[in-house]
């Protein structure tokens, strides 16, 4: 199983006074050393954490590869196509939310004309794609039919009914599902996807204490995990955090379920 770091919130500190430092090339670097395959970053609409200079000085940097997470809708297509990182992931994007905050939407339509054109013309530069949707059986099957090499499953309702389950959810959300059935979700999800002929990635809300289950799942070949990591890199180091997080995913495939603590 492949680890994507995603060090937009080393940018987010740095942008907190718009100073050089943190920088997140190193990050990015220290992020490698630590066993990172990929480095993955969002360039924002907004740009409110990486910043166009960044994603260049990242692509001529980084020796695993970047994926690079863009709206369809944006100027970011056109840095893509000029820049080709290996892989682009298309989410959705809306300027008010703190962070992405659910699956892309692929009914009818001309937003999913956009997302269409959009994964054509990054295909046909050679750039692998991936949508990042809800692990709803619908969005798996419309995200096949748009022809994309790879989904990201959005695990964030998961990370969410793990912490309402243990009375820690700060935001004012309260989760229906319980943590378990959004895992059974993730579980089905994964498993049609590949059926499908898929790649299948995850990510959003991956934690340390959530990460086994997901990392678990045969099917899922790569995660993207940023605000975690980055959290215990302020701690502990940037190296070490991705250390911490690589042990965890290679326990997740050796350690038997029964065996496991969560
Ligand atoms: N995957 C996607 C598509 C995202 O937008 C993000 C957040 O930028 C992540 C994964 C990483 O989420 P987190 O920072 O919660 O680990």
């Amino acid at each position: 199983m492949r680890l994507h770091i995603n060090i937009d919130h080393v940018a987010t500190l740095r942008q907190a006074r718009r100073t050089d430092e943190p920088d997140p090339v190193r990050a990015a670097v220290l992020a490698e050393l630590g066993g990172a395959d990929g480095i993955t970053v969002h360039l924002r609409e907004d740009r409110r954490h990486i910043q166009d200079r960044d994603l260049r000085l990242l692509l001529a940097t980084v020796r695993s590869g970047v994926n690079l997470e863009l709206a369809a809708a944006s100027d970011v297509v056109r840095i893509a196509l000029e820049i080709r990182p290996r892989e682009a992931t298309l989410v959705p994007e809306r300027r008010e939310e703190i962070t992405t905050e659910g699956g892309l939407a692929l009914g009818e339509g001309a937003a999913r004309k956009k997302l269409a054109a959009a994964l054509e013309d990054l295909k046909r530069a050679g750039i692998r794609t991936s949508l990042f949707i809800d692990p709803e059986p619908a969005s798996i099957r419309a995200a096949a039919e748009l022809g994309t090499d790879a989904i990201e499953l959005h695990t964030g309702e998961y990370a969410h009914a793990l912490l309402a389950a243990k009375g820690r959810l700060q935001a004012d959300r309260r989760r229906a599902d319980t943590p378990e059935e959004e895992l059974d979700r993730i579980r089905r999800g994964a498993v049609l996807a590949r059926s499908l002929g898929l790649d299948v990635h995850a990510g959003h809300g991956l934690t340390y204490e959530n990460v086994m289950p997901v990392a678990a799942v045969a099917e899922i070949e790569e995660l993207n995990i940023g605000h975690s990591v980055v959290s215990r890199a302020v701690l502990v180091g940037m190296e070490r955090a991705v250390r911490e997080m690589k042990d965890l995913l290679r326990q997740a495939r050796t350690t038997p379920a029964g065996a496991r603590e969560q």
